[in-house]
């Protein structure tokens, strides 16, 4: 098994005035040898303590066992609140409690095989697309494309069309661009005039376009619930005859009020979905493409598998579940390049770990980056080895070291809906093509809100027909 590129670590921590000026482009960059080897570490910033948190005994502590301790940091709140206002990925307490219960019947396993069917179709549609793959073309966009169709389709049951999707995907390009931006200027307690420049209007702007086009469509529905509601029988058929998680979302009332979401809550959390659940899966296939590519054993192993099991059934849930190795080629892709690369929490009170004395406030980062590539936790952490799920290469067990999709009650809700629509995908693609590098190119991994490739994934895609002809 051979070692896929991640940027080299620098020997020694960068001061902090480096770090502000030169590593706002990703926050890889700012890591160091030490920190791929550490259990927890401080980092002074001016009026703010930041601790990274990597031991697994301390991690289980801050997500599972004292969560109420440990909410979500504010200042991530602050930074999303144009584009997801109070969804469900930054609230906390019982405003967080109330959402998990009204999200949580639309995840239910049973309701994500039930989407299988929307999720084929965008798959299907992608294949089309495929066929005018240039040689040496970049996937990622297509990545992108077809995760954001899927979360459209599945959600709102809406077909993304190539212009909406280009306004908005490339809306949500520039708000990724300016997010990290203003975190820095946060965390370093910039004046509140210097974090509104014209940086923050061009983020602003970029998330009043997603939400626009999200409102636009929810609207109608959201009215057809309404009239539901009021006893229109012909709406109320309608709004429960529909597949979509947007009709599960209009229908489920909170547990003590009785009520059901109101539209802009609604907004929230369709756009917190649509955030949530397109760009970090996009990320992973790319990354999980450009394993494949690099290992040509383990992706014909995977397309046999694939073969193997299509010739006994049409592509199904079932079917899907067989194939274990494109299963774990995606798990292992999650690994190595964990599309959430930090997870942020606050001290809600003072406390002590590991000899540190912690202030209420302070930041608490857990890295799933960090821990995935941990010597302690990992054999080779930087090798791609899809078998170690199966075989008996696990230091630890899984339950310590692997958090791709966080852990504890704020485990991420669409975890079996990620893997779901990955295997489908690229079960479709190793199907249909085989595929490699375009000579002499590399992706150069960057962390920004996802861990993504800065120049992309540039494939080439050939028949597996023409292949073996
Ligand atoms: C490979 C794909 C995905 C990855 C790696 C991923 C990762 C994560 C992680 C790490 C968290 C926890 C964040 C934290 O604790 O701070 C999370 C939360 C969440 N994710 Fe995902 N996610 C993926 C796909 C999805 C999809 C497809 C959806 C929905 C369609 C989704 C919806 C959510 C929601 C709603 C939360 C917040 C849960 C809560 O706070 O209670 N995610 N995700």
């Amino acid at each position: 098994m051979s070692c896929p590129v991640f940027p080299k670590p620098a020997k020694s921590k960068a001061s902090l005035w480096k770090v502000f000026f030169t590593k706002r482009h990703s926050w890889l960059d700012a890591l160091y040898e030490r920190s791929y080897g550490m259990k927890m570490g401080e980092y002074r910033l001016p009026g703010l303590t930041l601790y990274m948190v990597n031991q697994p005994e301390l991690v289980r502590k801050v997500m599972v066992q004292n969560m109420a301790d440990f909410p979500k940091n504010k200042m991530l709140g602050d930074i999303l609140e144009p584009l997801l206002g109070e969804s469900i990925f930054t609230t906390n307490g019982e405003q967080w409690q109330k959402q998990r219960d009204m999200l949580d019947p639309a995840f239910k396993h049973a309701r994500v095989q039930q989407v299988f069917g929307l999720m084929q179709s965008a798959v299907t549609d992608m294949l089309e697309r495929l066929k005018r793959h240039q040689p040496g073309q970049d996937i990622d966009p297509e990545m992108t494309f077809v995760t954001a169709d899927i979360i459209f389709r599945t959600i709102m049951s809406a077909k993304l069309n190539e212009e909406q999707a280009n306004r908005i995907l490339n809306a949500f390009v520039r708000f990724q661009a300016e997010s990290p931006k203003l975190a820095l200027k946060k965390m370093f307690r910039l004046p509140g005039f210097l974090q509104r420049g014209a940086s923050e209007r061009k983020r602003l702007a970029a998330a009043q376009e997603i939400r626009g086009t999200i409102e636009d469509i929810i609207r109608p529905r959201y009215r057809q619930a309404e009239a539901a509601r009021a006893g229109c029988p012909q709406s109320q058929a309608e709004l429960e005859n529909r597949q979509d998680i947007l009709s599960s979302l209009l229908l489920t009332t909170d547990k003590t009020s009785g009520q059901p979401f109101g539209f802009d809550e609604i907004v929230d959390q369709v756009s917190m979905l649509f955030l949530a659940g397109h760009e970090t899966t996009a990320s992973s296939l790319t990354w999980s493409l450009y394993l494949l590519a690099t290992h040509p054993h383990i992706q014909q192993d995977a397309h046999e598998e694939v073969t193997r099991v299509l010739a006994e059934q049409p592509m199904s849930v079932e079917a899907l579940r067989k194939m274990v190795l494109v299963r774990d080629v995606f798990r292992e892709a999650l690994r190595l390049y964990p599309p959430v690369g930090f997870l942020s929490r606050e001290c809600a009170h003072a406390t002590e770990m590991r000899d540190k004395k912690m202030k209420a406030g302070s930041s608490v980062m857990i890295s799933p980056w960090l821990i995935h590539r941990h010597q302690d936790y990992w054999h080779k952490p930087h090798d791609f080895d899809p078998y170690r799920f199966t075989g008996k290469q696990l230091k630890t067990p899984l339950s310590k070291s692997y958090l791709p999709f966080g852990a504890g009650p704020r485990v991420c809700i669409g975890a079996a809906f990620a893997q779901q629509e990955s295997s489908l995908i690229l079960a479709s693609i190793l199907q249909h093509y085989h595929i490699s590098l375009a000579e002499g190119f590399e992706p150069q991994p960057v962390g920004r809100l996802t861990i993504r490739s800065e120049n992309g994934l540039q494939l080439n895609l050939t028949p597996r027909n023409k292949q073996e002809a």
